[in-house]
């Protein structure tokens, strides 16, 4: 394989698909400020058992999908497949307990040793929010809440649905996984070959398989919801309750496990059909003994990821791109007039392309190519009397301007949304 191809499962983000993610990340980054979340970088590699001790060793991330290498120092890391356990790491690292509730909202990449397809790549971006330290469900609404906006806010609300799901507490599920381990060994014969194992590993997961010879053992198998304890059950009616109550669409789906195992009670997942067989776009659910197992003080959590990636498919249309103004000089002491205009305006924030050479015709044409809202056209007389030509490309209507009221014009005429970053 030539050394000049991108890694499979890993993409170059460029015109349209960079429009998108930006797009995209804007619209989660401004939502988060109203909810509160505050931005947190984590650094994209940690230490292994970061990831080890809270995915579960049985998780297909930690199992099949990491990136695992040692450094130069003999220090064995990973690239991280995903957001939770490295900012529980930073809450404990960072000694952040006496600040609790803290919210958090992340973006970056992320990476699993998938099989890529549409959708699914080695490595993806996630945007994220994980809010620690609140045992009530007012943060699993929150959270809940927030996707909401975020799905309305990209217009691709109807394209996605809501499905919850509770998996107990840890006494409920390990009366229900006792439960499910004596029925799927009743069924042992028909079990797919990797639900076999999954028997023996993670049973819970076997509810979740894509195989058709296991969802139709599933199908009779006992379930979750009569297996969870009283207060399992009173915090999902509860969670149930204020979701209708707000008017928030969603599914109770008893199949659904998720796939990692530092989830207990809500666990969520906003799906699509539109998207094959990668129908999670936003995923998530509570984690409230995580930071302990990890070592750290007590917090209670909730939060979820999406793929910008996924998210990005679903969305109908590009972003509108901002469309620039021309600036076309006509001859040598125009050019510098050009070059010293473009420098002001651009200072003032106006988007200014400026062709690099070519005549009138050319540089119209690069106008018209760039999707430019207006072409300001400067030759010799412009220059003499201090005065520009402004021509709209949209009608073909061409006007004269002051030098003196050029940039209150530009923002009056075009307004700011589209001529100014
Ligand atoms: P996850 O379900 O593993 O959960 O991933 C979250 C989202 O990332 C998925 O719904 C999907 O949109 C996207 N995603 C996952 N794998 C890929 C891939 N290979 N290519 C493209 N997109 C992908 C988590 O990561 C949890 N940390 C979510 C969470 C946050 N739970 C609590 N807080």
């Amino acid at each position: 394989m030539s050394q000049m191809q991108p890694v499979r499962g890993t993409h170059d983000l460029f015109g349209s698909d960079i429009l998108r993610y930006r797009h995209i990340l804007n619209a989660a980054a401004s939502l988060s400020r109203s909810y509160g979340f505050e931005e947190i970088k984590t650094p994209i590699f940690e230490f292994t058992n970061v990831f080890s001790r809270t995915l579960g060793d049985a998780s297909d991330i930690v199992s099949k999908e990491m990136y695992t290498f040692s450094d130069k120092g003999g220090e064995i890391l990973s690239l991280r497949p995903e957001g939770t356990a490295s900012i529980v790491r930073s809450f404990i690292s960072e000694g952040l307990a006496q600040h609790l509730p803290l919210k958090f909202f992340y973006e970056g990449p992320m990476f699993r040793y998938e099989r890529p397809q549409k959708g699914r790549y080695r490595q993806f971006y996630q945007i994220g929010v994980e809010l620690l330290g609140v045992d009530s469900t007012d943060a699993d609404i929150e959270v809940i809440s927030m996707a909401e906006h975020l799905f309305r806010k990209l217009g691709v609300s109807r394209k996605v649905t809501l499905e919850i799901n509770s998996i107990g507490d840890h006494e409920s599920r390990n009366n229900y996984k006792q439960a499910l381990v004596e029925y799927y060994k009743k069924h042992l014969e028909n079990l797919s070959d990797d639900s076999k194992v999954r028997l023996m590993t993670n049973p819970l997961r076997i509810l979740d398989s894509k195989d058709k010879r296991d969802i139709a053992i599933n199908h009779d198998a006992p379930k979750l919801a009569d297996y969870l304890n009283e207060a399992s059950k009173q915090k999902f009616e509860q969670i149930k309750k204020t979701l209708a109550d707000l008017g928030i669409l969603f599914k109770v789906n008893p199949f659904l496990v998720r796939g990692l195992d530092y989830y207990c009670h809500l666990v969520f997942e906003y799906r699509t059909t539109a998207l094959g067989s990668q129908d999670a776009v936003l995923s998530g659910g509570r984690y409230d003994g995580l930071t302990e197992i990890m070592g750290g003080p007590k917090a209670p959590a909730v939060g979820w990821a999406a793929g910008v990636e996924r998210l990005s498919l679903l969305l109908d249309a590009d972003p509108k791109k901002l469309r620039p103004i021309s600036l076309i000089p006509l001859g040598e002491a125009a050019e510098m007039a050009c070059r010293n205009l473009a420098h002001d305006l651009r200072g003032k924030g106006f988007f200014i392309d400026m062709s690099y050479s070519g005549n009138m015709s050319n540089r119209m044409k690069k106008a018209t190519k760039q999707n430019a809202i207006a072409a300001l056209i400067i030759g010799e007389s412009e220059l003499q009397n201090k005065l520009y030509t402004l021509k709209l490309m949209d009608t073909g209507v061409q006007m004269t301007i002051k030098e003196t009221e050029l940039s209150e014009r530009l923002t009056t005429i075009y307004g700011d949304s589209s001529t100014k970053s």
